[in-house]
C-alpha cells in the first residue's frame, strides 16, 4: 500500500497537464481504480484486518484526493503566469506621437463646435444621411412643387420603374433633424445636430458631401433676439476673439420666418483667407424662427411654443478658423494635407482646456 501511495503521489507531482490528472484520478480514485477497488476489499476481512486498513485506506484516498486538486490549481496558477507575463503591456508608456494619425480639420472643428453649444445646454441629436423626402422637404415646409427642391440640387435615391415606395434623398441639409428631434422629444427643446449632407456642387467653396451643423431651440418665449446672442457667443468662442464683425442679412427660407443669413468679415488677399479684417464677406449660415408649419410637423403647438433654428456649414468655418483656402481638399485624403492641417488626437477641444492648440 505504500507502494500504491507513493506511485500516485509522484505520477501527481509529475502531471503536465489537466488530462494527465484526470487519468491518474480515474486509475486511482474511479469506480475500478486501485484504490476503490482495495476499499471495497474491506468487505471481504475480519473486523480486526479491516480496523487497522479502513482508517490507513480512508487517509489514502484523501491524501490522494488533495493531491489532486492541489496540482490542479498549480497547474492552474502556472498557465495564468505564463499568460499574464505574454500579454504584458505598460500602460504608463507615453503615446509615439511619430506613428500617430491626424484628426481631420471636420472632426476637430465638429468637436470645437460642440464643445462650445454644449456649455450653452444644448444636446446632440442625429439623423439619417438617407433621408425621405418627407423629413428633407415638406416637414420643413417645402411643398412639392417649391423652388427650393430644384435650387437645392438634391442627390434622389434610384427607384426602379414601378417601384412607388415614398422617395428618398441624400439630405440636402440638417433641417429634417430638427423634425426628429421634436418628434422624439417635444417641447422644451435646445439640439444641436452636425453630420454630412449632400448637394450635386462643386468649386473652391462647395464639394458634393460637406458638413453642417443645425441648431434648435424651442422654449414658450424664445426670440430672435436670443438667436443673435447665441450666435454671437458661439462665433466669439469659436474664433477665439473678444470681437468678430458678423453681418445679420435678411433672408427668405420656408422653414424660418423671419429668417437671416449671417456672413463674416474676411480677407483672401494672397490667396491666404482671414477672419475679422478686410472687406469680403463669407456668408457661415442661414437662421431664423421656425415656421408654424414646422413646428406642427415636428408635434409641437405653435400656440404654445416658439423657436430660433440655424444651420452652419462646418467645413466653411474650419476654412476661416484655420485659413484653409480650398475646400475640394478637405476630401482628397492627401496625407500631406491631413499632416499639415490635421490635428493631433489626444488634444480633445473643451472650453477649459482650449479650443485648438
Ligand atoms: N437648412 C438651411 C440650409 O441648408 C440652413 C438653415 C437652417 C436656415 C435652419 C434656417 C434655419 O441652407
Amino acid at each position: 500500500m505504500s507502494d500504491l501511495r507513493e506511485t500516485y503521489l509522484k505520477a501527481i507531482a509529475e502531471a503536465t497537464d489537466e488530462a494527465a490528472l484526470e487519468g491518474l484520478r480515474v486509475r486511482a480514485l474511479g469506480k475500478k481504480g486501485e484504490i476503490s477497488l482495495a476499499l471495497r476489499e474491506l468487505g471481504r476481512m475480519s473486523a480486526e484486518e479491516r480496523r487497522e486498513a479502513g482508517p490507513r485506506l480512508n487517509a489514502l484516498r484523501d491524501e490522494i484526493t488533495s493531491a489532486l486538486a492541489a496540482r490542479k490549481a498549480a497547474l492552474a496558477d502556472a498557465a495564468l503566469d505564463e499568460r499574464l507575463r505574454g500579454e504584458w503591456l505598460d500602460v504608463t508608456l507615453p503615446a509615439r506621437p511619430r506613428r500617430q494619425g491626424s484628426i481631420h480639420p471636420v472632426s476637430q472643428v465638429t468637436e470645437e463646435v460642440t464643445a462650445i453649444f454644449a456649455d450653452m445646454g444644448f444636446a446632440v441629436a442625429e439623423g439619417p444621411q438617407i433621408e425621405s423626402d418627407w423629413y428633407n422637404f415638406d416637414a420643413l415646409n417645402i411643398p412639392g412643387h417649391h423652388p427650393a427642391r430644384a435650387e437645392m440640387d438634391t442627390f434622389y435615391i434610384h427607384r426602379a420603374a414601378g417601384d412607388d415606395r415614398p422617395p428618398h434623398v441624400l439630405r440636402t441639409h440638417t433641417s429634417p433633424v430638427q423634425i426628429r428631434a421634436m418628434q422624439a422629444q417635444g417641447a422644451p427643446i435646445r439640439v444641436i445636430a452636425p453630420g454630412r449632407v449632400y448637394r450635386a456642387d462643386y468649386d473652391q467653396t462647395h464639394t458634393p458631401m460637406f458638413h453642417q451643423v443645425e441648431g434648435l431651440a424651442v422654449d414658450r418665449d424664445i426670440s430672435m433676439a436670443n438667436l443673435k446672442w447665441v450666435l454671437e457667443e458661439f462665433v466669439k468662442a469659436f474664433f477665439e476673439v473678444d470681437h468678430v464683425d458678423l453681418r445679420f442679412r435678411a433672408s427668405h427660407f420656408p422653414f424660418t420666418e423671419p429668417s437671416a443669413e449671417v456672413d463674416i468679415r474676411c480677407s483672401w488677399e494672397g490667396g491666404t483667407l482671414k477672419v475679422g479684417e478686410g472687406d469680403d464677406w463669407l456668408e457661415i449660415l442661414g437662421s431664423g424662427m421656425v415656421h408654424p408649419h414646422v413646428l406642427r410637423a415636428g408635434g409641437i403647438d405653435p400656440e404654445e411654443w416658439q423657436g430660433f433654428a440655424f444651420g452652419m456649414g462646418i467645413d466653411r468655418i474650419a476654412m476661416l478658423k484655420y485659413g484653409i483656402p480650398d475646400l475640394r481638399a478637405f476630401f482628397d485624403s492627401d496625407l500631406r494635407w491631413l499632416r499639415h492641417y490635421g490635428f493631433a488626437a489626444l488634444d480633445v477641444p473643451t472650453l477649459h482646456g482650449g479650443l485648438s492648440r
